[in-house]
């Protein structure tokens, strides 16, 4: 065994996030598109991510300053929009100062904005609550900041914004709801041409063009999750490709007989009869564990890929190691290559056997993971 360092690795497809980006612009003709890069670009780092797509994205969506700043320091030149606004004082300032967008979604940033000497106007996505009930005005408390911003010297563009909270289950009720209160709030503001709208996140943007209005805001789908939930299928031209791939190697192999357990607390035990005429299982120790980011929540059963083959995953994922059981493929090795998640294997998947979704597995990805860019 040779590996040189300990060999896991993200291994981020560059072409595969062109490729997603480039179907959300098929999907979304003449409409601006802010590709969201919060989240260190949902784990796959946000200024490699923005560099590969600034020539092609309307304007990035981050969820703080220092996410801006970052951008800003790498030379990317986009907007930039605040989705979460700001948390202060001085943070309102440096908006202005870098160039930014911010939401508001509160009266107190409103006033802050509004006390605020900027040096120069700067673009504002005022946020309307039309149904998640997390961020954003009530219709009443929406047509009067609209008003206020409207006349003030510290606003140049107003773009108006509500989220989705159901998008990825395009049956429930809630999304038709809150289309409807968007619109009529929109109505009632009678939008004027210079101002702009925006609604749709990557669901809505795959399954409501009647959502998209001026802007949509793609995420994850650009890193190649579909994100509509299990029992709702992508239409058959869109096509997803996994931007990370997250891999590893076999350290160990271990032949484990009948009955005996592997890994912390036993919690996976060798089926079969001790001493019957296939008395043990073959097991493939993997570099690989919750200290990585993989799911320590993932199931005795959760698919992974030795060699290309499908395997499944045995016992607790500990902090440094994972058990594969390879019995039926007793050609492994040492060495051998185990993808994770992503080509040949969505993360999606894993995260349906971790009790989680795939936006938490890509974000949280480690550091002590080492990251190429192809
Ligand atoms: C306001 C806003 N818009 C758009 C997105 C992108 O969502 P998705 O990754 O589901 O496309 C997010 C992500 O959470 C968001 O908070």
């Amino acid at each position: 065994m040779d590996f040189m360092t300990r060999p896991i690795e993200a291994l981020i497809s560059l072409a595969n996030l062109r490729h997603n980006f480039t179907q959300a612009r098929h999907l979304a003709p003449g409409v601006e598109i802010m590709a969201v890069v919060k989240a260190n670009a949902y784990g796959h780092g946000a200024v490699q991510v923005a560099s590969t797509l600034c020539s092609f994205a309307n304007a990035f969506g981050v969820a703080s300053l220092e996410e801006a700043v970052e951008l800003r320091d790498a030379g990317i030149a986009n907007p930039i929009v605040l989705l979460s606004g700001v948390f202060g004082r001085v943070e309102m300032r440096e908006v202005a100062r870098y160039g930014l967008a911010t939401v508001i979604h509160n009266t107190q940033q409103l006033q802050l904005l509004l006390d605020s000497e900027l040096s120069q106007p700067i673009n504002v996505w005022l946020k309307l609550d039309t149904g998640m009930h997390r961020l954003g005005f009530g219709p009443k408390g929406f047509h009067q900041a609209a008003g206020r911003l409207r006349s003030a010297q510290q606003v140049d563009k107003l773009t108006f914004i509500s989220h989705l909270a159901c998008a990825d289950n395009p049956p429930a009720t809630l999304n038709e709801r809150q289309r409807k209160n968007f619109q009529r709030s929109l109505d009632e503001l009678r939008v004027r041409t210079d101002e702009r709208v925006s609604l749709a996140n990557s669901a809505a943007l795959l399954t409501r063009p009647d959502m998209h209005f001026d802007w949509v805001r793609p995420g994850v789908m650009l890193y190649g999750v579909n994100p509509l939930s299990a029992d709702t299928f992508l239409s058959a031209e869109i096509e997803l490709r996994s931007v990370m791939t997250l891999r590893s190697r076999v350290v160990a192999l271990q032949t484990v007989p009948a009955g005996e357990g592997v890994g912390y607390s036993e919690a996976w035990r060798a089926p079969g009869q001790f001493a019957s005429a296939s008395p043990s299982s073959r097991i493939a120790v993997v570099a690989a564990g919750y200290g990585d980011g993989y799911p320590r929540h993932a199931r005795n059963g959760c698919p992974v890929r030795v060699n290309g083959k499908l395997a499944c995953i045995v016992g607790r994922v500990s902090m440094d190691l994972l058990a594969v059981d390879i019995s039926a493929n007793p050609d492994v090795k040492v060495g051998d290559v185990v993808t994770l998640w992503g080509e040949g294997l969505p993360v999606e998947t894993v995260a349906e056997h971790s009790e989680t979704i795939a936006y938490e597995l890509l974000t949280g990805v480690n550091q002590r993971v080492k990251f190429s860019y192809r």
